[in-house]
């Protein structure tokens, strides 16, 4: 998962910022989807890295996220935007593992139910909306 971060990373498109994510997801099915941070002149409309893997795994057809790999390449521990923690929870339970990663390897691994407590989600509706 590591290194497909790692690959996605490496096409960021992170020209106004130049802070380059990579994300890899893993789901249920064995699946492993990749993403990359695409920035847009008209800043607001940047895509994190969590989105593009996130959009790439519907994609593929794929929906249920069991572990997830953020990389960054700065010496700060990089945890998920909120709107990416979000977009997380439609696809993943509260114990999927969230690690944290720099060039070096893992930084720290944490859950999703850590990083987004109480959280407002599919479950709400009372349906598999899955
Ligand atoms: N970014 C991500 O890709 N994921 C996050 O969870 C936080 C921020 C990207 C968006 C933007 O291209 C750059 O990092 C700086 O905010």
């Amino acid at each position: 998962m590591l290194e497909m971060a790692r690959r996605a990373l490496a096409n960021a498109h992170a020209p106004y910022s130049r802070f380059r994510v990579g994300a890899c997801l893993r789901t249920a099915s064995g699946g492993l989807h990749a993403g990359t941070n695409v920035e847009n002149a008209s800043y607001g409309l940047t895509l994190c890295a969590e989105s593009a893997a996130i959009a790439a795994m519907v994609t593929a057809g794929d929906r249920e996220i069991v572990e997830v790999v953020i990389l960054t390449e700065g010496a700060e521990l990089c945890p998920p935007c909120g709107r990416c923690r979000q977009q997380l929870k439609e696809f993943a339970a509260a114990a999927t593992g969230v690690h944290l990663c720099g060039p070096e390897g893992v930084r720290l691994s944490t859950t999703l139910g850590e990083l987004l407590p109480l959280a407002f989600g599919p479950d709400a509706f009372g349906t598999e909306s899955r």
